[in-house]
């Protein structure tokens, strides 16, 4: 096995645990918590199992990204980031950004008070916003993982 097959094991075994996080997030936990109307303290278990998933969604995300710039490093790939049929190389850049802006910069710098003070105010509508983010950032990623598996295997080169 060299390099670059550790490189891309590493890579998709981080993007499986931390996609599938989100996955569980949107599709089993929210509905659950918003089931019959959100209650009030329906964000209060929200974020005592979102903190405990986060540090690994958090490791799960720097060896993603770590791996990822391995085997762009190892197979001098740059220049794939100048070509449109690589847009799968571009779309799971954008999705780490976003991941890696949201889990090290706004969560830490306070987002969970902001939305515990609307939550409490209105708990319905919080949830919906919520549900509403994760879905959008669940339908990204996946959008990034079918074209990084297509693509990587030969898809979209005309
Ligand atoms: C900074 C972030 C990232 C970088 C630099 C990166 C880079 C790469 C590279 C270079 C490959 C190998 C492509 C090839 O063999 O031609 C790859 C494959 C892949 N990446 Fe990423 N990636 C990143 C983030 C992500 C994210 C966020 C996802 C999922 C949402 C993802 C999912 C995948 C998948 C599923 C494969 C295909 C593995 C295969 O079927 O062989 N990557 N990535």
């Amino acid at each position: 096995m060299d390099g670059l097959e550790t490189g891309r094991a590493l890579h998709v075994a981080a993007v499986v645990i931390w996609i599938g996080g989100v996955a569980f997030v949107t599709l089993a936990l929210l509905p659950v918590l918003g089931r019959g109307g959100a209650d009030q303290d329906w964000f209060a278990r929200f974020t005592a199992i979102e903190r405990r998933f986060a540090w690994i969604a958090r490791i799960a995300l720097l060896v993603a990204g770590g791996s990822g710039f391995y085997m762009i490093v190892a197979m001098d790939g740059w220049d794939r980031f100048t070509m449109i049929s690589y847009w799968w190389m571009h779309a799971m850049v954008v999705v780490w950004v976003i991941f890696a802006l949201m889990l090290f910069v706004i969560e830490p710098l306070g987002l969970d008070r902001i939305l515990e003070t609307r939550a409490n105010r209105n708990p319905g509508r919080t949830h919906a916003l919520v549900s509403g983010a994760h879905w959008v950032l669940l339908v990204f990623s996946l959008i990034a993982t079918f074209g990084a598996v297509a693509g990587s295997h030969g898809a979209f080169l005309s």
